[in-house]
């Protein structure tokens, strides 16, 4: 089914709303990798350079809905704004009361403050996407890594807006992973790590059937840990999954940790490796052990396709970030046709150094993985929907 592309409308003077996934990591309010923001600017710059007028949103995390950014500053897009001005050029004003109309500042590019704390964002309320909607004469969506939330600002706004369209980013994307699925050469290797647990595991289930191993980290592993009835301490996995978890162990092998880091605080207390069956209660995973890493390599290195979302280690910590290190570097000279997506996966790239190594990085990770399963995302699906009852 077809979208309307942004690239091919007339936008001067017009309003033009950008949802884009600004999502980034950001510590002592300094954005720590900024890739994501610079795969928005070509469609940021090509707005300004149109003549429309620019208005960007994103979230930022996942802040409380209701409360305003002003008691919670941590979750303020800020820094982005600060980046965003820096990389592009472009001046950039942060707005927070936007959702009843504002007054133009004086700036080339509005951005909204973090969308997510706008009540009824997360369940995709109607009236909050009517009044999205309101603000503009043409509705871009360009955030592929949430075009899997079917929320106000992604998917609500995307049936009410007077034009929907699809940004170059997204449509990149979507051509470039639908590409490396419709023919991977095997065998089709997926590495799922990271901390979001939940959503994460149940996308596992679907996968599995997808591809011809599971590699599992982080948050993850320990909930597969758990399942096998290993003490995991205070380390972060998702006791709620494990029947779950138990269920797919039986249906897939997934190589498990054999050795681990662990220390009790994620930092400024010693660490240790210890076999995964010697984690004291007080102690947390924080990565995987020497014997883990190199279990991985031979995987990776007879892999025709990887597919890497999500680190294996507290990798922002120089002592639990070997195990992503050895992970990153294994892909990164892998012959295999390597895809790699997500917040923190990006950050990990740039840390190491492997971006040029990696044959395509995602924006993605929630929704990079999704779209591998095969799922529809929600806010891609209302775009076609728009562009079908167009040309009807
Ligand atoms: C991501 O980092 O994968 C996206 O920004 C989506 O974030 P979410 O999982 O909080 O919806």
């Amino acid at each position: 089914m077809s979208i309307i592309d942004f690239m091919s409308l007339d936008i001067r003077d017009k309003r033009v709303l950008i949802r884009e996934d600004l999502n980034v990591p950001v510590a002592d309010g300094r954005v720590t990798s900024d890739a994501r923001i610079r795969a928005a600017i070509p469609t940021i710059r090509h707005s300004v350079d149109q003549g429309a007028v620019t208005l960007v949103m994103s979230h930022l995390g996942r802040p409380t809905e209701g409360v305003p950014i002003s008691e919670q500053p941590e979750s303020s897009l800020a820094p982005v704004a600060a980046r965003l001005e820096a990389l592009s050029g472009l001046k950039v004003a942060l707005v927070s009361d936007y959702l009843d109309g504002f007054e133009m500042p004086s700036a080339d590019v509005v951005l909204f403050e973090n969308i997510r704390v706008n009540p009824g964002e997360s369940d995709n309320s109607a009236e909050l996407s009517a009044r999205l909607a309101a603000l503009c004469d043409i509705f871009v969506m360009d955030a592929f890594a949430t075009a899997h939330r079917a929320q106000a600002s992604t998917e609500g706004v995307a049936r009410l807006a007077p034009v929907a369209s699809a940004g170059p980013l997204l449509m990149a994307e979507l051509d470039a992973l639908g590409r490396v699925m419709a023919e991977p050469l095997r065998p089709l290797v997926a590495v799922v790590g990271g901390s979001k647990v939940s959503t994460k595991l149940q996308v596992l289930d679907s996968l599995s059937a997808r591809v011809d191993q599971l590699i599992v980290g982080g948050g993850i592993a320990n909930t597969f840990l758990a399942a096998a009835g290993l003490d995991v301490g205070r380390s972060l996995y998702e006791p709620d999954l494990i029947p779950d978890a138990r269920e797919l162990a039986k249906k897939v092998t997934i190589p498990l940790p054999t050795d681990v880091v662990v220390a009790t605080r994620v930092s400024g207390a010693p660490s240790r490796t210890c076999p995964v069956t010697e984690v004291r209660a007080d102690e947390m995973i924080l990565d995987i052990g020497p014997d883990s890493r190199a279990a991985l390599l031979p995987i990776i290195e007879k892999a025709g396709t990887v597919l890497w979302n999500g680190p294996v280690g507290v990798f922002e910590q120089a002592a639990f970030a070997e195990g992503t290190r050895v992970l990153a570097n294994a892909i990164a000279s892998s012959t295999a046709f390597s895809v790699a997506g997500g917040g923190d996966t990006l950050a990990a790239i740039d840390q190491f150094g492997v971006a040029d190594s990696i044959s395509y990085v995602s924006t993605g990770g929630g929704a990079f993985l999704e779209f591998v399963e095969g799922k529809t995302l929600p806010a891609v699906a209302a775009l076609e929907a728009r562009a079908h009852n167009s040309s009807a």
